[in-house]
């Protein structure tokens, strides 16, 4: 694919553009770290980048991940960094003496580098036995500042950290890691300078298909319709080569670009995989003097492939165009050129759309509760209109309580019957009470009495939660499988409602997600139903995984009732992650429809980067 033309990205660029990137640090360790990240700030406050970044980094939460032994090092280079730029630190280290996982807060202070003036920061040093990752994970999560710039320092051998770096991918701006272990952060992400997520590539793939000629011949040969095809089918993948990391390499790039689900990867060299259809095939390597694949499966014949590999060749540094230029070559196979090349173009025009773009929620605050109706419902039809535009359907889950209530009976309103596409629409719930559908608790018969009955909706596409089944539970998996087979995903998507409408309680629940309740964005359901001890009762409701998929989250707060929830959740700190406020859309945009009362402790100025209207 011919490409305009072969830009050097540059690391920091990517950062503003929002992009996750990893940057190795050499074996000096925290020296190099220290220097990148101190580099990366300087830059961003210089004004060398008018885009979010500056935004971003004006605050952030400065993780630093190393072994109980390096503290010193670790420690100062955390404040060398925090002296200069604020920023919440973190400071977790793995301590093999540590019983359990423990946190103390601490504040540090410093002459400002002019000295006319001094700079603090509160520091959270945590420790914890090197097999507590889970909880730490939670933790550092809990830890962070919500929605600003997150860098991330893995100062841990991430081979032996891995599920933990996995889930800090997630949530970090910049992560550092060790110059070899670039794989170990296998998504390069990219939005484009309206915030839209554009182009995103498994970086292990890329990485090891753009490093030699004859691993891009592999890469091409894997594509062509037999092996292609033989990829699919095969119950056997045995690779042979004098380098066991190649060969692994190799074995990972396979299963990573087919995304195929990891079952075992025991020590024994053979890795277990399940396809999405639920067939499966163990990847295996052998050592021998060339290298070869064999593809083998029941009713075919197995298919050899093989070549010379000269082996691993170093990683190819940024400013490599020859590099550059083979990692974009292959990432086009995954994002059209004209987007991807106006993704890394966005995030080399460090433009200034993006600076306004900090994926802040939006507020629209009105002056009173029927002016909130009125606004929401307009957002709705809005919503509606865009998505049967794009893709022919707008699937959203409808709200419970009283605060929508009036939104529904806006929309049931004349001006709208003509408006919005009803029979395009699939209708969800984004939880319910444990009641029949009769039942004046019921959120399905308040949504019906309100809205539904009212308008021409295609009864085939209304979706209630079922609350005649034995158990909340079993109603949440009949539920799921409502969603997979309407969604028709692979077992590892998360499907994308184009909008989920949520409200708030003032304990800070949202939906039927209650304080207390085990339930976060790692689990994978989609629905989950039982009993939720804070309000004794018994609930069914969408999982944050599932929430926090969707295009676009509107949630709904009305009253001087709410004014304390709503601004705790609009400035989170790590007291208070309550389940509103981790009501994060990875990709979409959450808005707030709020009247005045219930927006009394929010000002105004903190969310200019999203939209204020009042
Ligand atoms: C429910 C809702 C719940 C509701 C909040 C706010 O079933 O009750 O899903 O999450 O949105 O409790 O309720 P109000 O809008 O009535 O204040």
């Amino acid at each position: 694919m011919a490409i305009a033309e072969a830009r050097i990205i540059d690391p920091f660029a990517l950062l503003d553009s929002g992009g996750t990137i990893a940057l190795g640090a050499d074996a000096g360790g925290t020296e190099r770290i220290e220097r990148t990240l101190t580099g990366l700030w300087s830059r961003a406050m210089h004004g060398e980048s008018d885009c979010q970044s500056v935004y971003r980094l004006s605050l952030s939460n400065l993780m630093v991940l190393g072994q109980a032994g390096d503290e010193p090092a670790l420690d100062a280079m955390a404040s060398s960094i925090a002296s200069q730029h604020p920023s919440r630190v973190l400071l977790a280290l793995a301590d093999p003496g540590a019983r359990e996982l423990t946190a103390t807060l601490s504040a540090s202070c410093r002459k400002n580098p002019t000295g006319s003036g001094v700079i603090c920061w509160e520091k959270i040093t945590l420790r914890f036995p090197p097999d507590e990752e889970e909880r730490l994970g939670s933790a550092l999560r809990a830890l962070m500042i919500g929605r600003i710039a997150t860098i991330v320092v893995f100062a841990l051998p991430t081979d032996r950290h891995r599920a933990l770096l996995r889930r800090i991918r997630r949530w970090a701006d910049l992560l550092v890691t060790q110059s070899d272990e670039l794989g170990a952060v296998p998504d390069l992400l990219f939005w484009d300078s309206n915030g839209n997520r554009k182009a995103r590539c498994h970086w292990l793939d890329r990485r090891w298909e753009s490093t030699n000629d004859v691993r891009t011949g592999w890469a091409a040969r894997l594509r062509e319709p037999d092996a292609a095809s033989l990829l699919e089918q095969a119950d056997s993948i045995v690779c042979a080569g004098p380098d066991a990391t190649t060969i692994r390499l190799l074995l990972g790039w396979i299963h990573t670009r087919m995304s195929w689900n990891v079952i075992s990867s025991p020590d024994s060299g053979v890795v277990r995989i399940r396809r999405h259809d639920g067939s499966r095939c163990r990847l295996r390597f052998e050592i021998a003097d060339t290298f070869s694949l064999t593809l083998s499966a029941t009713d075919s014949p197995p298919l050899v492939i093989d070549a010379t590999d000269t082996g691993p060749t170093a990683v190819g540094a940024w400013d490599d165009p020859v590099w550059v230029d083979r990692m974009l070559g292959a990432i086009h196979e995954d994002a059209p050129a004209e987007v991807f090349l106006t993704a890394a173009g966005a995030a080399y025009r460090l433009s200034e759309a993006a600076a306004g773009h900090l994926r802040l929620p939006r507020l629209t605050v009105s002056p009173d509760s029927d002016a909130l109706a009125a606004r929401a419902a307009a957002r709705f039809a809005e919503l509606a209109e865009e998505a049967v535009a794009a893709h022919g359907v707008f699937r959203v889950a409808l709200a419970g309580g009283r605060t929508p209530e009036a939104m529904y009976r806006e929309l049931a309103q004349p001006e709208y019957r003509a408006r919005i596409p009803w029979d395009k629409i699939d209708w969800f719930w984004g939880d319910e009470r444990w009641v029949p559908h009769h039942h004046s608790d019921s959120n399905y018969l308040m949504a019906r009495q309100a809205l539904l009955d009212h308008v021409p909706v295609d009864q085939s596409r209304v979706h209630s939660i079922p609350t005649d089944r034995n158990s909340p539970a079993e109603a949440a998996e009949d539920y799921e499988l409502v969603i997979r087979q309407l969604w028709g995903e692979r077992v590892w998507h998360t499907p994308a409602f184009d909008l989920i409408l949520l409200g708030i309680g003032e304990d800070g629940h949202t939906a039927s997600w209650f304080l207390g309740l085990e339930l976060d964005s790692s689990d994978y359901r989609f629905a989950w139903g039982g009993y939720v001890p804070a309000i004794d009762a018994n609930r069914v409701t969408l999982t944050p995984r599932l929430i926090n998929g969707a295009r676009h989250v509107l949630l709904l707060a009305e009253g001087s009732r709410k004014a304390g929830i709503v601004a705790q959740t609009l400035y989170p700190n790590w007291e208070h992650r309550h389940p509103a406020a981790r009501i994060e859309p990875r990709e979409g945009y959450l808005e707030w429809y709020l009247d005045r009362d219930a927006a009394a402790g929010v000002d105004e100025r903190d969310f200019a980067g999203g939209r204020w209207t009042r």
